[in-house]
């Protein structure tokens, strides 16, 4: 019995030692501890053994037992620490590898001017307001005392869809649409940015454009309030130490209706090829809401007076950033945009 066991033991010792991988070792484990395993059967060849035989071998076996226990254990753990260390080794990430460059996206330049007019005129208590691109004539024209035939509607060489529907070339119609939308007929203060389109393409205009529209509607407004909302806007976007200055003009709706130049910040007004030896650089047009258009719309022109101005973000981002062709805002030519956010910082 005792050289049975003897046996036995080397034999495990050789399986252990061929074992390579965790399936292997469950073979052996399962070949001595096993309910029909060497082990087993050993021990139910004891039930015929006599007492004194049986505590003699009973112990060895169960000593042996143990051992097989023990060693199938510490083998286990060797198996698992070989395994997981070629997987280390295999899956390893070289973090000395120069990365691949990411092209990170950036806001477009226009509409980093636009979000910084409309932040401004947020601070201030405006509302941003939207209207549709594809307009009624109704709006574009008429409300804005425009009537069908009148000579300033060739000023702004319009895509007409239908004879009553065209492309917006102006975001003015905004104006009348809010007005008439408003049930109580009461203050208004709203910025509207959007898209307008103009039969006319060349290095300064684009047949397709952005306007930022603004209104003010209230009991009292008048042309002083303009002149001082254009003077922050023009000191935010351009340098605290510009000024202002209104030159006669004329709008359908608005009356009276001016130009507003701001100084040049080229040459602080001495003169410059910038703003052709003026001193002054137009930037927008703008006026006291005429009264038919607040009539049109249902207010009472004389109880309410309001001021709208209407701007191209394109004109102001070409002057603050010296960028000489407006085409350069749609054609997303990648070096332009990569130079505009070096000379803007990206933070993005
Ligand atoms: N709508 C005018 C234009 O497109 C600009 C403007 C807006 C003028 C509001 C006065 C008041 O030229």
């Amino acid at each position: 019995m005792k050289e049975k066991i003897i046996n036995l033991k080397k034999e495990f010792l050789k399986d252990l030692d061929g074992v390579n991988n965790l399936g292997e070792l469950n073979e052996v484990r399962v070949k001595y501890l096993g309910k029909k395993g060497y082990i087993q059967e050993l021990s139910s060849i004891m039930g015929s053994l006599s007492i004194e035989e049986k505590k003699e071998y009973g112990m060895f076996l169960n000593d042996f037992k143990n051992e097989v226990n023990e060693l199938l254990e510490k083998k286990r753990q060797e198996l698992e620490e070989l395994e997981l260390n070629k997987k280390l080794e295999t899956e390893k990430i070289d973090i000395t590898l120069p990365a691949t460059d990411i092209p990170v996206g950036t806001f477009h330049p226009l509409t980093r001017v636009i979000e910084e007019i409309e932040e401004l005129f947020v601070s201030m208590g405006y509302d941003v307001v939207e209207g549709p691109e594809i307009e009624l004539d109704l709006y574009n024209f008429e409300k804005l005392n425009l009537p069908k035939g009148h000579p300033a509607r060739d000023a702004q060489d319009s895509f007409y869809i239908t004879e009553e529907v065209l492309l917006r070339t102006h975001t003015s119609p905004v104006q009348a649409r809010i007005m008439e939308a408003n049930k109580d007929k009461g203050p208004i203060r709203i910025i509207c940015p959007g898209k307008v389109y103009r039969r006319d393409e060349d290095a300064t205009h684009s047949h397709q454009f952005t306007q930022i529209e603004g209104l003010v509607i209230d009991e009292g407004i008048s042309m002083a309030h303009l002149k001082g909302t254009l003077e922050i806007f023009a000191k935010k976007m351009f340098g605290e130490d510009r000024t202002i200055r209104f030159r006669p003009s004329f709008f359908p709706f608005t009356e009276p209706s001016i130009e507003a130049d701001v100084s040049c910040f080229k040459c602080d007004g001495k003169g410059c090829p910038l703003c052709k030896y003026t001193g002054w650089i137009e930037i927008l047009g703008a006026g006291m809401v005429h009264p038919n258009v607040l009539r049109m719309s249902g207010y009472d022109p004389e109880k309410y007076t309001g001021f709208a101005f209407g701007m191209g973000p394109e004109r102001i981002a070409m002057l603050k950033y010296g960028i000489n062709d407006i085409r350069h805002f749609y054609t997303n030519d990648m070096r332009f945009l990569k130079d505009f956010n070096r000379i803007e910082g990206s933070d993005e």
